[in-house]
């Protein structure tokens, strides 16, 4: 999958000889020299000189292994004209294939432009690699239809699936902080470098798209790919464990990508996917106050090592028929890992790339922070929303958790080049 491939290329270098940069993404868009991401090692990306290619069969930012850091944004589209929308979809795209290289958001960059005229990147970013930007971008249910409107003439091609999600028990939505028409997720392993991108493209946006939402995150919880450490969630617990990962592309075929004719509205749609975000506040103070053993009942696996309740080690498969003493399981009923495992849900799984946040704090001694849960997936009908009803419900977890953003967003495939974004749902 071009989308997984990585290549090390520095910003300085490519910022210093605009050859060599070019010839950088000229790799990356024939996916031709990077290192494969089985081949990826941490200390590549380390050092920040980790690219990913632009432009391939997939977007970037699904199956990538997860970047250290988050920046997610949702955009309002503030015109009625669809020539601008597309004008807009072009130059986030020209912009993107740039930035996820390691330069800067315009041709001139920050610092070679007119004297008399703003910069064409903001110049935050300049001396930074590109540690490993990907730029994911989604269509939200609101582009199709607002308020009645077919605002730009693509109504009869909103995918069947694309639908603003359900309340689910216990939501406490913040409308700002959710929905949006388009959606960016920017992952880098530096900060500065996911904001600057995302800045960028809210600059470009200027007049025809605006920022409605946007979230940090700053340490994931989860891997998309073996070569990763399990890492932790704000609960303590790894986080990730059975997450679908690239180096099963059956699985990731099955569950994440949208077939050929999954949908007769919405060819424009094969070889996308869905995204789905929740900012899921969690009551830290009160989980801190949980016994241990406690935790681990909720969460059904072990703290120290994430290994199941019912033994083995990390990745041992969980036993949930396993009793324990007298004749309870030794996973419980109400387990986060029983209820979401795909033995419970018709065989459905998702791929987790979410993030941890804190967002200062709420003025009673509490921390305004949680995960910044995001999860692809190929149908929300079969792989989301079934599984999130009998977690808000069931769940034992649920009961330190309170959902306060939402979104849902359809993702093209990847684009080639010489196209845009979601070119084919224009076409
Ligand atoms: C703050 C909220 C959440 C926390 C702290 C959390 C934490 C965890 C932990 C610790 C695991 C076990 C390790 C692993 O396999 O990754 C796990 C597994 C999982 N979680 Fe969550 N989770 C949260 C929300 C959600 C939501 C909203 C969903 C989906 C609706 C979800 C779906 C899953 C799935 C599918 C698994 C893998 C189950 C398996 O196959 O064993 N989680 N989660």
């Amino acid at each position: 999958m071009m989308s997984t491939e990585k290549q090390t290329v520095s910003r300085r270098g490519v910022l210093g000889a605009a050859g060599v940069g070019l010839a950088g993404v000229a790799a990356g868009a024939a996916g031709g020299i990077g290192l494969t991401s089985q081949q990826a090692e941490p200390a590549a990306a380390a050092a920040g000189s980790t690219s990913y290619p632009f432009y391939g069969t997939y977007q970037a930012g699904i199956t990538t292994p997860v970047q250290d850091r988050l920046h997610f944004a949702t955009f309002d589209v503030t015109t009625s004209a669809r020539a601008d929308l597309v004008e807009l979809l072009t130059e986030w795209t020209e912009a993107a294939a740039r930035l996820t290289q390691g330069r800067g958001a315009g041709e001139l960059g920050p610092t070679s432009g007119s004297y008399d005229a703003p910069p064409d990147d903001t110049g935050e970013a300049i001396g930074l690699p590109p540690s490993g930007l990907t730029l994911t971008f989604g269509f939200g249910p609101s582009l199709f239809r607002l308020g009645g409107l077919d605002r730009f003439g693509v109504a009869a091609r909103r995918p069947t699936a694309l639908q603003r999600l359900p309340h689910f028990p216990g939501d406490n939505l913040d409308p700002e902080r959710s929905d949006g028409d388009l959606c960016v997720q920017a992952c880098a392993d530096d900060p500065q470098v996911a904001v600057h991108a995302i800045r960028n493209l809210a600059r470009i946006a200027f007049g025809r798209a605006a920022i409605r939402w946007s979230q940090l995150g700053f340490g994931r919880t989860s891997s998309t790919s073996t070569t990763q450490a399990t890492a932790r969630n704000l609960f303590g617990f790894k986080d990730g464990t059975a997450n679908l990962k690239l180096e099963d592309p059956t699985g990731v075929d099955q569950h994440v990508w949208v077939p050929a004719g999954a949908d007769p509205r919405a060819a424009w749609l094969t070889r996308g996917s869905y995204l789905v975000a929740r900012r899921i506040n969690m009551s830290i103070e009160t989980w801190d106050r949980q016994p241990l053993r406690e935790q681990e009942r909720v969460v059904g696996r072990t703290k120290a090592e994430g290994a199941p309740l019912s033994g083995g080690t990390e990745f041992t498969e969980p036993d949930f028929a396993l009793q324990g003493r007298g004749d309870q399981p030794l996973i419980s009923g109400d387990a986060h890992v029983r209820l979401a495992h795909p033995d419970s849900n018709d065989g459905a799984r998702m791929l987790r790339r979410g993030y941890n946040f804190v967002d200062g704090s709420n003025g009673l001694g509490r921390m305004d922070a949680g995960l910044f849960f995001v999860a692809f997936v190929r149908d929300p009908r079969t792989h989301y929303i079934p599984i999130q009803t009998k977690l808000a419900r069931d769940d034992g977890m649920a009961e330190y958790l309170q959902h306060t953003g939402s979104g849902l967003f359809a993702l093209p495939p990847g684009v080639q080049p010489g196209q845009f974004i979601g070119q084919a749902l224009f076409d």
